[in-house]
């Protein structure tokens, strides 16, 4: 679903012209629809409503407060990979109960958080990490629920840096020794294994991945209960891909549902997902305002006021974001790239992109910008990070207003 929409050659989103935005609230500014949020949450909740699901937002995606406050007001739960993302989103109102951590380094501190608060799992990732909460369990005299993060060896069609289901990268428990693991818990009368959980990578479009992943946990899951462990869990993590270019097919969510309810309909597991990009990815964009146009030689350079340290995306990892004109302009296009003022070569945010010619002043939209776009951002080049406004039918609500040069120095001794 997108709220973003074109009408007479200028963009808006929910009926807001984005130019009218811009002039309000300065650029670059990270422009979010709630109704796209919402709409996908209840995708969710609709495509899974069959089988017993909690759906848990991974924070890390888009953690504004608005913006999860939105989420949990749906009824989502949260995934959480730091202490300020769990204080964070109980700030945002989510209950405790329907909270899960992951992570491969969570620390003393943060574990004794969770305990404190009594979450719904801590999803355990190493022998070192569950000798740990077996420790602060004894020394706080308090249950904790757990799932053993299995790592299923699945490789993805995804970037390297974001594919996390394989041997060789730091995450889960390789499968062939959960089993073994479990011996150092024998019933244990704190720790109260629930379940598996799994995510075996980011931005999959290709539905026979997670598949592949749910057949194993299962296999898994129903192993476990034979040798006696009770349980009752499965997290299938995150992943779910969304469209970045028009030829980019992604699975819809109810598709994604279907091909997951396959493996677990009628089976005695509660269902954990924990989607991040699926809900907030096309829901915002980056609206951004040419400084300068060049032409160096063979290459020509559109200059705008975003750079890599509001949007790294294209810098960090290739990806591609569409970026169009608020105002549809006439003329031949050009090739140019569009960078930003920050002092690197990697500082673009789309490479070779044919627009009709730009001026300064002129206004482009960098789109599906709403995951991992302002939580990624930094004050590199001592730049303030972007403001971000949430769009709704009732209005425009400034959901994090800019900071000031001085706010980037307050801490600085
Ligand atoms: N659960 C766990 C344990 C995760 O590590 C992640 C993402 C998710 C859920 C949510 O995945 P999603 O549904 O959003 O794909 N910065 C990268 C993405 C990093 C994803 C890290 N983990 C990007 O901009 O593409």
């Amino acid at each position: 679903m997108s709220s973003f929409s074109e009408e007479n050659g200028e963009l808006y989103c929910e009926g807001i012209p984005l130019r009218d935005l811009a002039r309000k609230f300065g650029t670059p500014l990270y422009v979010y629809s709630k109704s796209v949020i919402q709409e996908n949450c209840r995708q969710f909740i609709s495509s899974f409503s069959e089988h017993s699901t909690e759906i848990c937002y991974a924070v890390k995606a888009n953690y504004n407060l608005t913006i999860l406050k939105t989420i949990f007001e749906l009824g989502l739960g949260a995934d959480v990979v730091s202490q300020g993302e769990f204080e964070r989103s109980l700030k945002a109102g989510v209950s405790p109960t329907k909270i899960v951590f992951s992570g491969v380094g969570k620390n003393k501190g943060e574990i004794e958080r969770a305990v404190d608060v009594g979450i719904a799992a801590i999803n355990v990732e190493s022998l070192s990490e569950l000798l740990l909460i077996k420790k602060i369990a004894e020394e706080k005299r308090k249950i904790v629920s757990i799932n053993l993060r299995v790592n299923p060896n699945i490789n993805v069609k995804t970037n390297p840096y974001i594919a996390t289901g394989l041997y060789q990268t730091k995450f889960g428990i390789a499968d062939e020794l959960i089993t073994e693991m479990l011996h150092h818990l024998k019933a244990h009368p704190l720790i109260q294994i629930h379940g598996l959980a799994c995510h075996i990578g980011s931005q999959i479009t290709e539905l026979h991945s997670f598949e592949k992943a749910a057949v194993r946990l299962k296999e898994l899951a129903f192993q476990l209960k034979e040798l006696g462990y009770p349980i009752s869990r499965v997290d299938m993590g995150g992943g779910l891909g969304i469209s970045y270019k028009k030829d980019e097919l992604a699975p819809s969510i109810a598709q994604y549902g279907e091909t997951l309810l396959k493996i677990w309909r009628g089976s005695p597991f509660k269902l954990y997902l924990e989607p991040g990009r699926a809900i907030v990815g096309a829901a915002g964009g980056l609206l951004t305002e040419v400084i300068h146009c060049k032409q160096n030689r063979e290459r020509h350079f559109t200059i705008v006021d975003a750079a890599m340290n509001d949007l790294i995306r294209p810098c960090l990892y290739e990806a591609y974001h569409d970026i169009v004109p608020v105002i549809a302009k006439k003329g031949t296009p050009l090739v140019t790239d569009i960078v930003g003022p920050v002092c690197e070569t990697g500082d673009f945010l789309g490479l070779r992109r044919s627009l009709t010619p730009l001026e300064t002043g002129d206004l482009l939209f960098v789109k599906t910008a709403g995951a991992y776009g302002s939580t990624m951002s930094s004050n590199y080049n001592t730049r303030v990070r972007s403001a971000e406004v949430l769009v709704s039918g009732k209005g425009v609500e400034v959901i994090r207003r800019r900071e000031t040069l001085s706010e980037l120095w307050q801490q600085e001794i």
